[in-house]
């Protein structure tokens, strides 16, 4: 068997190879970053990236066992521990009202090991629940997207080398809330909300110009994978816990969000 011991680099390297050697043996995850504990190291997805684009070629390989030992978050350094916690913010976003309001009430990056294995439990149980009923995402698992078309826009415009994942997420975040007030589904307090648990948590929540600029966000959001015939999937929230899905936004209106979003 492999046994991937590391964040999700090593998790998705070590999967791959899992999947493919001998055309598939046994994995192990054991995450040693938040982010890869309550995402990467659940769900069966594994890639490498080629010179072309991220993760172009991979396999779904769940893991026989995923071990969290949230000891190992001790060494982390504090921006991997921050970016980690976008997505357990997006996961608490989309699916669980109590885990929303509970992050509300805390500093996520001091909290003691007992409460944050706690959370980092309830999170992952919400992905393994929805990876259970959609394994090879083909339905309800794009849920999980939520933040993520912008955020995967600043990723590939900074060239993978500016912004952690979770931070890049974090920016997306927003932009999906905002986005979500903007289409009529949300109401602009829970989006406030949102906005101020990342900055609170230390997250990005604006992109610096000297990086990107709307238009290149723009122009690589169509180019996203979930990208369906030509539009766009957005996943938005009518209210925590509660997602929606459309691919009938505005274009003026993805604009002016995004515009808005540049640091100043
Ligand atoms: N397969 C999936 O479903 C999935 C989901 C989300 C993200 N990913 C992938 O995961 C990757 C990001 O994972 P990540 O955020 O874990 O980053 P990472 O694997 O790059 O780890 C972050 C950094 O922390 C170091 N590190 C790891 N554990 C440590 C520890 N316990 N103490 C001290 N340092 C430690 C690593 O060496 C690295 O420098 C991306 O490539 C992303 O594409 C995959
Ligand atoms: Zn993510």
């Amino acid at each position: 068997m492999v046994v991937a011991l590391g964040g999700g680099v090593v998790g998705d390297l070590a999967g791959f190879v899992a999947a493919t050697f001998l055309r598939g043996i046994t994995l192990v995850q054991v995450p040693t970053t938040v982010l890869s504990m309550v995402d990467s190291s659940v769900g069966g997805k594994t890639a490498v990236n080629l010179p072309a684009g991220k993760n172009l070629v991979g396999a779904f390989h769940p893991p026989i066992l995923t071990l969290v030992d949230v000891g190992l978050i001790s060494g982390l350094p504090i921006r991997e521990v921050r970016a980690g916690w976008a997505e357990v913010i997006k996961t608490a976003a989309i699916f669980d009202p109590a885990l929303f309001d509970e992050l509300d009430t805390v500093p996520l990056v001091e909290l003691q090991p007992d409460r944050m294995a706690d959370i980092l439990e309830r999170t992952v149980r919400w992905k393994e629940r929805v990876v259970h009923e959609d394994p090879r995402e083909r339905g309800i698992r794009v849920v999980l997207n939520f933040g993520h078309t912008v955020g995967h826009a600043i990723e590939a415009t900074t060239g993978y080398g500016t912004y952690l994942h979770g931070e890049a997420v974090a920016i997306g975040l927003v932009a999906a809330s905002r986005l979500s007030v903007r289409a009529g589904f949300l109401d602009a307090g829970v989006a406030a909300r949102i906005e101020d648990m990342l900055a609170r948590t230390g997250l990005p929540t604006r992109y610096d110009p000297t990086f990107t600029n709307a238009n290149a966000i723009l122009d690589r959001t169509l180019t996203d994978k979930k990208v369906e015939s030509n539009r766009v999937r957005w996943v938005l929230l009518r209210d925590i816990g509660q997602v929606v899905v459309t691919d009938e936004l505005s274009a003026d209106v993805i604009r002016d969000v995004v515009e808005a979003l540049v640091r100043h």
